[in-house]
């Protein structure tokens, strides 16, 4: 396996700081190039992929693409480009996409990703792996030495009925981790409830994940778990804004 890089300088001397707002927004308008009309697009969700539905809203509103057709990786994507007049189909009618490009909370050194962080990554993952490249846009603290790394939840999605069946059997599976397993709660206190209607417990590991490939065959193979948060082997390309430059990173 060989991940190639390229970088290109975004900084000239004396520039106020970037945010890590600029730094999301300059990878979306990098990944937004591989954009051409009539195109079928996935459409991510999270604060850096909102950057390219906007983008991808502004050139369709300015002619500069036309043509092109979305589908959403959540109600909250879905509403967003209804806003900006972006047409929209489903994976029922288009399920062969050109392109899908969504964010990421982890990205290893092999462009595996861990995703959801946003609660949205079971339509992520079906959107994603239905699509011919699937390019991913971060910026630089998303990237970690091994999945799990970055102490942040890695989400997985269970079915309300044996949610705490399935918490104990997860913090099991990772007991080598030093895994602690969390229910997701909304700002109220009560559980978070995707799109699809399912809870999510959240993984948060001391040492990264020793064998990503495995994990999600074990984390699969539970009754009542409908996906996790491991996206393996399925980034085309990376998009890594940083402070020094904006990198593509690819297989
Ligand atoms: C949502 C996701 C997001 O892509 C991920 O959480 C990154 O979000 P952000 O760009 O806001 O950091 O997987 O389910």
């Amino acid at each position: 396996l060989k991940v190639r890089t390229f970088t290109t300088s975004i900084r000239a001397q004396a520039v106020p700081a970037l945010t890590q707002d600029d730094l999301k927004k300059l990878a979306a308008d990098k990944a937004v190039d591989y954009v051409k009309s009539g195109m079928v697009l996935g459409l991510g969700t999270g604060s850096t992929a909102a950057f390219v539905v906007d983008k991808l809203g502004h050139l369709l509103k300015t002619g500069q693409l036309t043509n092109i057709i979305g589908i959403p990786t959540s109600k909250r994507t879905e509403e967003q480009a209804k806003s900006l007049n972006i047409p929209l189909t489903t994976l029922d009618e288009h399920p062969v996409l050109d392109l899908a490009i969504d964010g990421a909370d982890e990205v290893d050194p092999d462009l595996n990703l861990v995703k959801g962080r946003g609660g949205a990554l079971l339509r992520e993952k079906m959107v994603e792996a239905a699509s011919k490249s699937f390019v991913v846009v971060a910026d630089e603290t998303k990237l970690v030495s091994g999945l799990g790394g970055s102490k942040l939840a890695m989400p997985v999605e269970v079915v309300q009925f044996c949610w705490k069946y399935n918490l104990i059997r997860l913090q099991e599976l990772f007991k080598e981790e030093g895994v602690e397993a969390k229910l997701r709660v909304d700002g109220t206190g009560k559980p978070y409830v995707t799109d699809n209607f399912n809870y999510i417990v959240d993984l948060y590991f001391e040492t990264p994940i020793r064998d990503g490939v495995s994990a999600g065959k074990e984390i699969g193979k539970f009754e009542g778990v409908v996906e996790h948060g491991l996206f393996l082997d399925m980034a085309t390309a990376v998009i890594i804004a940083g402070t020094s430059g904006v990198e593509v990173k690819t297989k």
